[in-house]
């Protein structure tokens, strides 16, 4: 496997991180890559909000307490999207997140992505960061250097994967590979 498919291929989400900042140059990087991520239609629904005050960060763990663990990280980037075209953009959400999950990756990072949670506690994100009501603000991207790749929440998801032969067909639905 080449190693960059491998770099690929071994992102986890990170929750637990080292205190140092996040230096500008790695931010400015993982900005590019969501910058150049593409989107329904090139829309670019995005907009970016870096968010290094801990103070904010430690608001946002408090919205819900499987987010708690945002409190502890240096920096994210909140994805803040138009708000006209749900299907679109959450799909072109899903992308840019992945993106910069992988490129901090690359770079020596951990990243982690994190839901405000429900309409009501994406209302109090978007208060937090002062982000106009009427777009959309459900997630934002923890980025630092990993201590630990265990899950500190207070249930945590079982890790690993279910095997290929379970997730893929050849030809036809449930078709294994002759
Ligand atoms: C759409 C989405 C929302 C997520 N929201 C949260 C979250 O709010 N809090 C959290 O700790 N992890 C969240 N995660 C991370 C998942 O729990 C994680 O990707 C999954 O458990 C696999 O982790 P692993 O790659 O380390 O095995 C989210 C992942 C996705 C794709």
């Amino acid at each position: 496997m080449s190693d960059t498919v491998e770099t690929i291929r071994t992102v986890r989400q990170i929750r637990q991180y080292a205190p140092d900042p996040v230096p500008d140059d790695v931010a400015k990087q993982l900005l590019r890559v969501a910058r150049w991520t593409g989107s329904s239609r090139n829309s670019q629904p995005w907009h970016f909000i870096v968010v290094t005050d801990r103070e904010q960060l430690r608001r946002l763990g408090q919205l819900r307490p499987p987010i708690a663990w945002l409190a502890g990280a240096p920096l994210g980037i909140a994805i803040v999207l138009d708000g006209t075209s749900a299907t679109g953009e959450a799909y072109d959400e899903g992308r840019v997140t992945e993106r910069i999950l992988v490129a901090a990756h690359a770079l020596g990072y951990g990243g982690g992505v994190a839901w405000f949670g429900d309409e009501k506690q994406q209302a109090g994100a978007k208060r937090i960061l002062g982000i106009p009501a009427e777009r959309t603000a459900r997630s934002i991207v923890m980025i630092g250097r990993a201590t630990t790749r265990t899950d500190p929440r207070p249930n945590p998801r079982p890790g690993g994967r279910k095997p290929l032969s379970e997730l893929v067909s050849y030809d036809r639905w449930g078709r294994s590979r002759s």
